[in-house]
């Protein structure tokens, strides 16, 4: 059910943690599932130069996030914006599509990161000149953009 790379990330997770001083920190979470996912990020002239996570969560939540740090780090802040959930479950070699939804959360973090850096520096990364940042309240809303069942 689930390939050898999200094993692999899920049993042994890259660059968890934190970092103290980070120059952008991001949170979001998945109302229905109660899954979080904490992102923190250093740059330097725009390169992303390390990456660390915490995720409170399911075994997909902590692969995707796992290898999205890998996928961003040493990349620009504009290059790791692009990152897209699908890029994600590809380079895992699939996820089922129940937990599809756990990939968003690392795309969704991730972005959640630069955002609050570019808050930091007045800056508007490019891509993101229309994000709406999620609200980390979450738990006391229903988004009406996750499907009902
Ligand atoms: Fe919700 Fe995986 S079950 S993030």
């Amino acid at each position: 059910m689930y390939s050898d790379k999200v094993m692999d990330h899920f049993m042994n997770p890259r660059n968890v943690g934190e970092i103290e001083n980070a120059d952008g920190v991001g949170q979001v979470g998945n109302a229905k599932c109660g899954d979080i996912m904490k992102m923190y990020l250093k740059v330097e002239d725009d390169i992303i130069v390390d990456v660390k996570f915490k995720t409170f969560g399911c075994g997909s939540a902590i692969a995707t996030s796992s290898i999205a740090t890998e996928m961003i780090v040493g990349k620009t802040l504009e290059e790791a914006v692009e990152l897209t959930n699908t890029a994600v479950v590809e380079a895992l070699d699939g996820l089922p599509p129940v937990k599809v939804h756990c990939s968003v959360l690392a795309e969704q973090a991730v972005k959640a990161a630069i955002y609050d850096y570019a808050q930091r520096h007045n800056l508007v990364i490019k891509g993101m000149e229309n994000y709406v940042p999620i609200d980390e309240d979450h738990d006391h809303h229903d988004h009406d953009d996750e499907d009902e069942e």
